[in-house]
């Protein structure tokens, strides 16, 4: 089957960059330039780009951009006048990215890869021009990399999914899997995680329908895995957050697919939040519970998800959901409506959840599948990482 066009999270020629505002769509396709670090910082923060794997594209790319363009100034920026005041400069950059969002690790693969680059070229006595390119290059190496190992992970995945389904005496055709939030094309440098599975499934035939779950409050799932889905003509179904328990109950479902923002160790998972839900039920249900995300999502500093940062979002975005009137006169227009009193106190908004090892039957990555020892309620994840 021929593949289909992909949505595109991150544009770049060279020292332009541009990406689309996911704030508004489905119903806008808005690209915004992004022309400084603080431009990133501030379209990370804002959830103009979301996604773990985008973000850190997107963070690195802004690095490249900001050295590209400190390099054909004159006079030449303070911060390249020597070795010292350079790595400062870049060390407090990479650091204030770093903070741009909490939970996501990939972000903070990149930072430390960057400071890598900037730390051997240091040791080796390179001057400040050459340290330069060489972030400029490592910088757009990390958005090059993600959708070549996007297309392993999906395929890895998927042809395990297949064989399983096999093993349980089922056909290994028609097969459905629920995901949660958005994990494709946007939400990366192409292709996907978790949608990158069913998108592999669709491609070779093996799919019946992708299920998605809204995904509230920002809903990533309603807003932008239906728009990629559709795009990509998957035949696909919408379930609100709160009827899993009820598909699994009234429908064939053979895995749940889903990405991660930070996977530790022991192989807890932190995910967009409603993810736990979905995995005890799917255990409740012995539904293949399915983790994709790269390697840079592997957090082996964390020895289980306890550890993990969760990122809380502002109150007021609990409040309001986003999307398109259609008032009298036919015009659309962009909105944000509130769906509380306002000024209600005592809201809950966590960003991310952690589903425990124990609830994951596997985790996938670039380099292969992995799943527990038998008994065993945590992963060993050395094979894959
Ligand atoms: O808050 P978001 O939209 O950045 O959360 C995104 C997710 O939770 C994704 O599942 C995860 O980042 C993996 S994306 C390939």
């Amino acid at each position: 089957m021929a593949a289909a066009p992909e949505l595109t999270s991150i544009k770049v020629d060279h020292d332009k960059i541009e990406i689309v505002n996911q704030l508004l769509l489905p119903h806008v396709t808005e690209y915004v330039e992004i022309n400084s670090v603080e431009d990133a910082f501030d379209a990370i923060k804002t959830m103009k780009i979301r996604g773990a794997p985008a973000i850190a594209s997107l963070a690195s790319l802004s690095v490249s951009q900001h050295l590209i363009r400190a390099l054909r100034t004159t006079p030449p920026p303070d911060f390249l006048s020597s070795t010292s005041i350079f790595q400062a400069h870049i060390e407090s950059t990479l650091a204030y990215l770093y903070k741009s969002r909490p939970t996501a690790v990939n972000l903070g693969a990149a930072t430390k890869r960057l400071t890598k680059t900037l730390h051997d070229g240091i040791a080796a006595g390179k001057d400040v021009t050459a340290i330069a390119h060489d972030l400029i290059k490592e910088g757009q190496l990390v958005a090059d990399e993600d959708v070549g190992r996007n297309k392993s992970m999906a395929k890895w995945g998927g042809e395990w999914l297949i064989e399983q389904v096999k093993k349980d005496g089922g056909s290994r055709e028609g097969l459905n899997v629920l995901t949660v939030c958005n994990t494709g094309s946007l939400a990366t440098s192409g292709y996907g995680t978790a949608l990158g599975l069913i998108t592999y499934l669709h491609e070779t035939g093996k799919l019946g329908k992708a299920y998605f779950t809204q995904t509230a409050p920002y809903h990533q799932g309603s807003r932008l895995t239906a728009y990629e889905l559709q795009t990509l003509k998957i035949p696909s179904v919408m379930i609100c957050d709160t009827m899993v328990g009820s598909l699994f109950q009234y429908h064939k479902i053979h895995a749940v697919a889903v990405g991660a923002d930070r996977i530790a160790r022991n192989g807890d998972t932190a995910n967009k939040i409603g993810t736990y839900n979905a995995a005890v039920l799917a255990a409740r249900h012995n539904i293949p519970f399915i983790v994709v995300a790269p390697i840079s999502t592997v957090d082996l500093e964390v020895s289980d998800g306890s550890k993990i940062p969760i990122e809380h979002r502002p109150s007021l975005e609990a409040c309001l959901v986003r999307g398109i009137l259609y008032p009298n006169d036919g015009k659309a227009e962009q909105a944000q409506v509130m769906i509380t009193p306002t000024g209600l106190e005592g809201i809950y908004n966590p960003s991310f959840d952690v589903t425990p090892a124990e609830l994951i039957t596997a985790i996938v990555t670039e380099k292969g599948v992995a799943v527990k020892a038998e008994g065993a309620k945590e992963f060993d994840l050395s094979p894959i990482v």
